[in-house]
Formats: C-alpha cells, structure tokens, sequence
C-alpha cells in the first residue's frame, strides 16, 4: 500500500502565445505548487482499477483522469497485477487548481513505487504528457516556467513562502471553452514573463506580485463577473494580489502576513458561497 499526495497549483502569469496546428494553444505559464492535495491511497489487487473518491458526483470510472494514469502505466509497463486507487478530495474541481491532474500525477508516482517500476521522474512526465499538459508539472511540483502546451519544464528558484487564499464561486469553467472563448476575443494585456523570471531570481517576491498576469482572466472573468468581485474582496482583506488561477474561476489572494489570509478566508466563508481554502506555496516533491 501506497499513500501519496497530489498537490494544487496556481499560475502566477499565463501568457498565451499562438494555436498551433495540433489544436493546442502554445502557452508560457509559470505556475506554483500549493500545500493544498488530495491524498491518493493505492492499494494493490489481483487485477483491475477500481477507484473510490470521497466526493459524490466525481466520476469514479474511466472518465477519472487517475484510472486514466493507472491504466496507461500498468499498460506500457506490462504490469501484472491490479490497484484499487482511494482519492480523499480536496482540491476543488473545474477551479483552474489542476485538482484533476494533480491525481493522475500522484497515480503515476503511486504506482512506480507500489510496483516498483523504476521509473524516472522523466518516464513518469512523458507518460503523464499523454494524458494531459498540466500533469508533468503535477509530478514534479515546485515554481516552473511551462512552455509548450504546457508539458515543457524549466525549473526556476522557488517563489519565496507565501500564504494563498483560494475561492472558487459556485460556477464550473471548462478549459476547452476558456481557450475557444480566448481566440474569440483575445485580451491585449500580456505578461512579461522575462521580468518575472529576472524578479524570481533575485528573490524579489514585491516585483514578482506587480508582474502576476493571466490572459485567460478578461476572458473567463466577462462570463463570470464574480472573478472580479473576488478580486476586490481579496484586495480590501490586505492581499498583496489577487489573479485568476488557469482557466478559472477560482480567485487566490497572496498575503504576507497568515492573519490577513485567514481573516479573508473567514470573510469569504462567511459573506459568499465560495469554496475557501487557506493554504502556502510548497516546493518540489521529496524537497
Ligand atoms: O491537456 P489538457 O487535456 O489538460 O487540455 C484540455 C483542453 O484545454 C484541450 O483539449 C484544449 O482544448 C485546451 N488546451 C489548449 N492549449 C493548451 C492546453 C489546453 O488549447 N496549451
């Protein structure tokens, strides 16, 4: 048996650079790991997948991207045997925190251990690619500059500790439907990631929070103006700023200080129908 976490993210920039010609969009984001993750128990079984995920109304089948990961490793790995995969939810879903992904990672890595596969952390990313472009990231976790569809990693330094708000409202966003609605009306604020990265290495965390920038966020945000209301809410409550995650809708606040956070994770609680957690930035997986 195998217990293992699967950690959110948040992106800090999203920059949207083209289409390309397999219908993907070619991105450069950098994003962040979060303390926040579901716990992944895998257990091995004579054969099959079988899932359980302690949210009702979360596909427990083969439209769940975790027996998707499962079923591809054991398939070119030539695994002999089964898993029975147990999923402690916590990370919303459809939010832009890459909850989904972030368990299919965590089968990936779960399932190299609890076999004994062998499996580099590379192996695990190229067969994680396959199945989604945000899920190489989830294998490795840390602050990363992703380019590609999203499946190219470079490392950076870490984003200095930093206390994150999370609220999704109510709403769900399809990914597929933010991209369509991105190439409908593509906004004119870009970040610059070229600063943000020069910013990060210096440590200089200030600069970094004036550089945060999302081109999906115009576009979710005229579908959903709550993401601006969030924002707002966020910002009163001393955020150091406050961005759209991915696809959204889900808003996060940095702060400095962990009573501010928690005094605006109360009031999101309290004065909206948001799901709020309060959670950190997290560094790599074994670091
Ligand atoms: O890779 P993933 O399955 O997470 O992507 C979901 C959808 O998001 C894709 O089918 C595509 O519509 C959109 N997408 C995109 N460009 C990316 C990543 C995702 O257009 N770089």
């Amino acid at each position: 048996m195998v217990t293992i976490l699967g950690r959110a993210k948040i992106n800090l920039t999203l920059d949207i650079l083209g289409l390309r010609e397999d219908g993907y969009h070619e991105i450069a984001t950098v994003m962040q790991s979060l303390a926040l993750a579901d716990t992944l128990t895998l257990t091995q079984q004579k054969e099959g997948i079988t899932l359980r995920v302690d949210l009702p109304g979360l596909e427990a089948d083969e439209r769940n991207l975790a027996h998707r990961a499962a079923a591809l490793i054991m398939n070119e790995c030539g695994v002999r045997g089964g898993v029975h995969i147990d999923i402690v939810k916590r990370i919303p879903v459809a939010a832009g925190l890459a909850g989904g992904s972030a368990d299919a990672a965590a089968t990936l890595r779960g399932m190299n251990e609890l076999y004994a596969l062998g499996l580099s952390d590379e192996d695990l990313c190229r067969l994680g690619a396959k199945l989604g472009s945000d899920i190489p990231f989830s294998i490795m976790g840390g602050t990363v500059l992703a380019t590609g569809r999203g499946e190219i990693m470079q490392h950076l330094a870490d984003f200095p500790a930093t206390h994150v708000v999370l609220a999704k409202p109510s709403a769900s966003v399809s990914t597929p439907w933010a991209y369509r609605s991105y190439d409908a009306h593509p906004p004119e604020l870009h970040p610059d990631n070229a600063a943000f990265l020069e910013a990060l290495t210096r440590g200089d965390r200030t600069r970094c929070i004036e550089l945060v920038c999302n081109v999906l966020e115009p576009v979710t945000e005229a579908a959903h103006p709550v993401i601006g209301d969030y924002r707002t809410r966020m910002r009163a409550h001393g955020a150091l700023c406050a961005m759209m995650s991915g696809s959204g809708p889900t808003v996060f606040g940095l702060f400095a200080e962990e009573r501010a956070a928690r005094a605006a994770a109360e009031d999101f609680r309290s004065g909206t129908d948001a799901a709020v957690h309060l959670t950190q930035t997290a560094g790599r997986y074994g670091e």
